[in-house]
């Protein structure tokens, strides 16, 4: 949510100060709904070279088993759970000249030592998209600005009929109560945006391939994808190494393929601590060398999703030309200390630059765009939760801080690319989730990840998306651009 933007690098910063631990009661949920409005905290300076455990960024380690295997699987290996990431939302105040809130409940929440008064609300057109990138023709519908409108036949699935719900994403296994979060279809102002037809999508990806290539989001976002084709086919599991990070499936009736790579930060990533294996030390981010991890393996597909995000919230130590140039929440004092964007940016740049430097490489890309997380009430693991069971309407939240800053550097790094791509006849695309994302603080797991009573955490998911939920429309985008591409 947008209380917890982060501010301009070259503000000043503040968190808050520590906040009243929420009891992780599920039947407290619907009682939070009513409280949490009306809750909000003190604040206390930041001091990003004081690393007390309140403002050190850490994040959500789940081991749970999952259920991830294909019912005629070809790969007997037992999968091997990574950690899951929630971003460490140090909790900031919103730059006052930025807020640009403009829901009821957030504005009876605004601070009350807000002196100087915030700037009207923008009109309720979503003023990020200003920074679209592909030129449009006047009369295109941009499918990604709408509006959440009722669809009482989904879901199109369930945790039945689909193998590939991971554990921490299946909402209704774990005992979600309310099923009004799974009733909803993206409607682009001006146009409709079918929903996602299986037999169509196959049809459309006979003999091609298409590559995932990010963090746990993108797993996510790829088990949708296999959930809404189940009612035609389920893949073989074909994948060369145990590894749950790096599978790859195929549709034998389609000759399809469809393979995630595990890159969270997109480059060159080592640990700082090699014998850290709750993975909450600092890692080091070489910002300019390859994640050879995927960039030696996608040559081959026809599409490739790039999508990165809340990783770059967490301590990391940032270098450039294999010399350390910065960091973000470490706790060296003679470090220059910079903002994640720092890291964005480069990420980015160096990863599309690996695509545009692959000599074999004839596919697509697409660029999924941040999708942000709805923390209130407080950060992470000071208590914040998602607990909402509607969207909003546009006119309720509009996209700032945080979100918006990487929102843009995707959209630059991305012309960039485009432009470069261009003179070899490499295509990309923007897959911009992020305007409907925005808008869904309903569709995440919450407390709903495990059972209550799991010792696994106490923390809150409301990072990932539930399977069924509002992730799936990403695959109704990405149909709707690949048939648009097909026509032309
Ligand atoms: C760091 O923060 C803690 C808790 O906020 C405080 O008690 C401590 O004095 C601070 N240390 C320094 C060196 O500023
Ligand atoms: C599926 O969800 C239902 C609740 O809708 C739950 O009772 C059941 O245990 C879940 N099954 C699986 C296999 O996840
Ligand atoms: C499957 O598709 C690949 C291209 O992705 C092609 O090279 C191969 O010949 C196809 N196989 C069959 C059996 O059609
Ligand atoms: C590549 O993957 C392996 C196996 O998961 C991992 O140990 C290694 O850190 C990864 N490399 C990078 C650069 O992330
Ligand atoms: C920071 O100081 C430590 C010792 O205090 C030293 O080992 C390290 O090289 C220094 N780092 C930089 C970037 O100057
Ligand atoms: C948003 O728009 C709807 C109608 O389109 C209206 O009913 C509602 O009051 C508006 N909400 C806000 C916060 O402006």
């Amino acid at each position: 949510m947008k209380l917890h933007a982060i501010e301009h690098p070259a503000a000043k910063h503040h968190t808050r100060r520590k906040t009243p631990k929420i009891a992780p009661i599920i039947a407290l949920a619907a009682l939070l709904l009513t409280i949490i409005p009306a809750y909000y905290p003190l604040l206390k300076k930041y001091d990003p070279k004081n690393l007390s455990s309140e403002s050190s960024p850490s994040y959500l380690i789940i081991q749970n088993p999952i259920r991830q295997t294909p019912p005629h699987s070809i790969d007997h290996h037992l999968p091997r759970e990574n950690g899951l990431p929630v971003p460490a939302d140090v909790e900031r105040v919103l730059p006052r000249a930025r807020s640009r809130n403009v829901g009821r409940k957030r504005r009876s929440r605004r601070r009350k030592d807000v002196k100087i008064r915030p700037p009207p609300p923008p009109p309720p057109s979503h003023r990020h998209r200003d920074f679209m990138m592909v030129p449009k023709m006047s009369n295109e519908c941009d499918i990604f600005s709408g509006e959440w409108v009722p669809n009482p036949e989904a879901p199109y699935y369930t945790n039945l009929s689909c193998w590939a719900i991971q554990e921490h994403q299946n909402c209704m296994k774990f005992g979600r109560p309310d099923k009004e979060f799974l009733k909803w279809r993206w409607k682009p102002n001006g146009c409709e945006l079918p929903l996602f037809d299986p037999l169509q999508f196959l049809e459309l990806m006979r003999g091609k391939s298409i590559a995932f290539v990010g963090d746990s989001v993108a797993r996510n976002h790829m088990q949708s994808l296999i959930c809404l084709l189940s009612r035609v086919e389920d893949p073989i599991d074909v994948s060369s190494v145990p590894d749950q990070q790096f599978k790859r499936y195929e549709y034998r009736n389609y000759n399809f393929t469809i393979a995630i790579f595990w890159s969270p930060y997109l480059v060159r990533t080592t640990k700082t601590d090699p014998d850290d294996t709750t993975q909450t030390r600092p890692f080091n981010l070489f910002l300019d060398e390859f994640d050879e991890n995927w960039t030696t393996q996608i040559e081959d597909f026809d599409y490739v999703i790039i999508s990165a995000g809340h990783w770059f919230f967490r301590p990391t130590m940032f270098y450039v030309d294999r010399h350390l140039v910065g960091c973000q929440y470490c706790p060296q004092s003679n470090v220059t200390h910079l903002p994640m964007y720092f890291s964005y940016r480069r990420a980015f740049r160096t990863a599309f630059r690996a695509i545009n430097s692959l000599k074999n490489y004839k596919g697509m890309t697409f660029l999924r765009t941040f999708a942000p997380s709805h923390f209130e009430g407080g950060v992470w693991n000071k208590g914040g939760d998602c607990v909402r069971t509607r969207p909003f309407m546009s006119n309720e939240s509009s996209l700032d801080g945080y979100n918006l800053e990487l929102y843009i550097i995707q959209m630059k790094e991305l012309r960039i690319a485009e432009r470069v791509g261009r003179k070899r006849g490499l295509k990309f695309r923007l897959l911009d989730v992020t305007q409907a994302m925005l808008l869904r603080p309903d569709g995440h797991p919450s407390t709903y990840g495990h059972w209550p009573q799991a010792k696994v955490s106490l923390y809150k998911d409301c990072v990932h998306w539930c399977l069924p939920g509002p992730i799936d429309t990403w695959n109704d985008f990405l149909l709707q651009m690949l048939k648009k591409q097909a026509s032309l």
